[in-house]
C-alpha cells in the first residue's frame, strides 16, 4: 500500500512542477504582451475608446504568435498536454498493476482523472435558456465552469457589430476564450473594470453563477465593508483572487464556458485545432419568436418601439432592428449548418441542441450532452435537474432557472403579439425551418395549445 501512496505522491509532485512551469511561462508571456500592447496601442481602453480594427488585429496576431512560440519552444521543459496525458496513462497502467497485487482494490483511483481533460463551450445567444443549461455543467463537481466571461470584453471594448469591426470583435472574443479554456484567467483582468490590483477583483461578472469561484479555496474569508459588485450566492467570500481561481481551474478535471457572444462557429476553428484543447462545442438554439418575447421582457427598454408598433400601430419598427434580427438568425443558422455538415476539423466536436427539447426532457438531454462531451454525469447533476425542472412555483428573477420547464417553454405563445411573431417568421424563416420550428399562419394557431409549433426531430448530433 505504501508503494501506491509513494507513487502517487511522486506523480503529484511532477505534475505540480510541470503545471507551475507552464503557468508561469504563460503568465510571463501575458505580462510582456500586455505591456507592449498597452504602451504601443492602448488597447485596454479604460472607458470605451473606439478600437481600430487594424491595430487590434495586429495585437491579436502578436498575442497568438508570442503565445504559441513560448508554449512550445521553451527549453524543452514544458510538456504539451498530450504528452502529459500519455505520461499519465502510463502511470495509471503501472498503478493498476500494483494495485492488482493488493487484490484489485484501489482506494486512490477515485482521485485520478478518468477521462482526458475536455473543454466544453456552450455556444448560445441571449434568452435561449443558456443560464439554465449552463447549470448542467456548473453543478458537476469536477468541471470548472465560467458563466459568460466574455461579458467583460463587451463592456470595456466598444465594437461596431457590423462589417470589419465584427470580425475584429470575433477575433478578440475567440482569443480570450482560448486563453480562458487554458485556465489563463489573468487575460480577463485587462477587461475587468476597474482593473484588478494584485489579481484581486470584486467585479467578476456573475461570480455567483460559477460554483468553482465560490467554493474553497477560491472563497477567501469575507471582508466587511468591502463593496462586492457580484457575490457568491450561498456564502460571503472575499474579493476574487484570480490566482486562486486559476489554480482551481487547473485542478479540476474539465472546463466548461458558457458564451452568448460567439457569433460564428467558423471562428472557433483555431480553438478546435489547438492541440492543447479537446473542444466540445454545444450550440444551443431556441425558437426565435420565443427569444424575442423573452427579450422584450428582460430588456424592455430596448424594445419599446416594437411594443408600440405591435400594440398601438405606431411608427413601424426601424429597418435597422429588423436587420439585426435577421443577422442574428442568419448567424445561428450558418453556424448550425456548418456544424451539421461535419467538416473534418469539427467531426465529433459539435452538437446542436434545442432549448425546447431540454425543457421537455431535461435529464435525457443532459445525459446526451455529457455523453457527447465524454464525461460521466454525476448524481449531483441529476438531482439538481430533477429539483429545478419540476418546481411548481416559478421564481421571478429574469435570469431565473428554477421553473417547471415543460410548462414554461411555450408561455411565449400567449404573450407575444401576433404581429411580432409574423415579423420574426418573415425574417427568420430559414433558421426556423432548419431547427424545426413551425410557422403560425394566424393568431388562433399561435395561441392554441393543442397545436404544436415544434417538429419532433431525432437527435441532430451525430458523432
Ligand atoms: C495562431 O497560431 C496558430 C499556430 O501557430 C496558427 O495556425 C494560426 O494561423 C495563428 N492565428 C492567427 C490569427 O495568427
Ligand atoms: C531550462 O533547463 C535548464 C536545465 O534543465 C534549467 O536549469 C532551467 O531552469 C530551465 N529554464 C526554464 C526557464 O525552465
Ligand atoms: C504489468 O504487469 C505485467 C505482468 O506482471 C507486466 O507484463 C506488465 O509489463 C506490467 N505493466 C506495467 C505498465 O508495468
Ligand atoms: C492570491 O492567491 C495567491 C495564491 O494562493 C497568493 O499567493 C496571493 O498572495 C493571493 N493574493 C492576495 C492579494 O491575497
Ligand atoms: C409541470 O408542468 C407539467 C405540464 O403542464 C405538468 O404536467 C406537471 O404536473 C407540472 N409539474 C409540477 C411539479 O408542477
Ligand atoms: C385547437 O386546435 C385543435 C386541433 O386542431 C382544434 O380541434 C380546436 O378546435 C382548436 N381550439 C380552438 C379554441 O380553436
Amino acid at each position: 500500500m505504501d508503494r501506491v501512496q509513494n507513487l502517487l505522491m511522486d506523480l503529484r509532485d511532477v505534475l505540480r512542477t510541470i503545471r507551475m512551469k507552464a503557468k508561469y511561462a504563460l503568465l510571463l508571456v501575458f505580462v510582456v504582451v500586455l505591456v507592449i500592447i498597452e504602451k504601443e496601442n492602448k488597447i485596454i481602453s479604460k472607458v470605451s475608446d473606439k478600437l481600430n480594427l487594424k491595430q487590434m488585429q495586429q495585437n491579436i496576431f502578436e498575442v497568438n504568435s508570442t503565445d504559441s512560440n513560448i508554449a512550445y519552444s521553451e527549453n524543452g521543459s514544458l510538456l504539451s498536454l498530450s504528452e502529459l496525458d500519455s505520461a499519465f496513462s502510463q502511470f495509471r497502467k503501472q498503478l493498476a498493476n500494483v494495485t492488482l497485487q493488493f487484490g484489485g482494490r484501489n482506494p486512490f483511483v477515485a482521485e485520478l482523472p478518468k477521462t482526458p481533460r475536455r473543454h466544453i463551450l456552450l455556444m448560445a445567444t441571449t434568452r435561449t435558456g443558456s443560464s439554465f443549461v449552463g447549470e448542467f455543467f456548473n453543478q458537476q463537481g469536477n468541471i470548472f465552469y465560467l458563466f459568460e466571461p466574455l461579458w467583460h470584453i463587451e463592456r470595456t471594448v466598444s465594437f461596431e457589430s457590423i462589417g470589419a469591426n465584427a470580425v475584429g470583435s470575433a477575433i478578440v472574443y475567440r482569443d480570450v476564450l482560448q486563453q480562458l479554456l487554458l485556465c489563463d484567467l489573468y487575460i480577463l483582468e485587462n477587461f475587468i473594470s476597474p482593473i484588478p490590483e494584485n489579481h484581486l477583483t470584486r467585479f467578476m461578472f456573475r461570480r455567483g453563477s460559477s460554483k468553482s469561484l465560490c467554493e474553497d479555496p477560491v472563497c477567501t474569508p469575507f471582508l466587511k465593508k468591502v463593496f462586492e459588485k457580484y457575490h457568491c450566492k450561498n456564502r460571503r467570500c472575499g474579493p476574487l483572487n484570480m490566482t486562486l481561481a486559476m489554480e482551481a481551474c487547473l485542478n479540476k478535471e474539465h472546463i466548461a464556458v458558457k458564451a452568448v457572444r460567439i457569433r460564428q462557429l467558423e471562428f472557433l476553428r483555431t480553438l478546435v485545432e489547438d492541440p492543447r484543447l479537446d473542444m466540445r462545442i454545444i450550440q444551443l438554439v431556441r425558437d426565435p419568436r420565443a427569444v424575442l418575447a423573452s427579450r422584450m421582457v428582460a430588456f424592455s427598454g430596448k424594445y419599446e418601439s416594437w411594443k408600440k408598433w405591435a400594440l398601438e400601430g405606431a411608427a413601424p419598427i426601424h429597418e435597422d432592428e429588423v436587420q439585426k434580427l435577421r443577422g442574428n438568425c442568419e448567424n445561428i443558422r450558418l453556424s448550425a449548418e456548418l456544424g451539421l455538415r461535419q467538416p473534418e476539423w469539427l467531426r465529433g466536436r459539435y452538437m446542436l441542441i434545442r432549448y425546447e427539447d431540454i425543457a421537455r426532457f431535461p435529464l435525457q438531454k443532459a445525459k446526451e450532452m455529457y455523453k457527447f462531451a465524454g464525461i460521466t454525469l454525476t448524481p449531483q447533476v441529476e438531482e439538481w435537474i430533477t429539483k429545478n425542472t419540476q418546481a411548481s412555483q416559478d421564481s421571478n428573477g429574469i435570469y431565473s432557472t428554477q421553473k417547471n420547464s415543460s410548462e414554461q417553454f411555450e408561455k411565449w405563445r400567449f404573450s407575444i403579439p401576433f404581429k411580432l411573431a409574423q415579423v420574426v417568421q418573415d425574417v427568420c424563416e430559414p433558421a426556423m425551418k432548419l431547427f424545426g420550428y413551425k410557422l403560425a399562419g394566424d393568431i388562433e394557431t399561435l395561441t392554441n395549445r393543442s397545436i404544436s409549433l415544434l417538429e419532433e426531430r431525432v437527435n441532430f448530433w451525430v458523432t
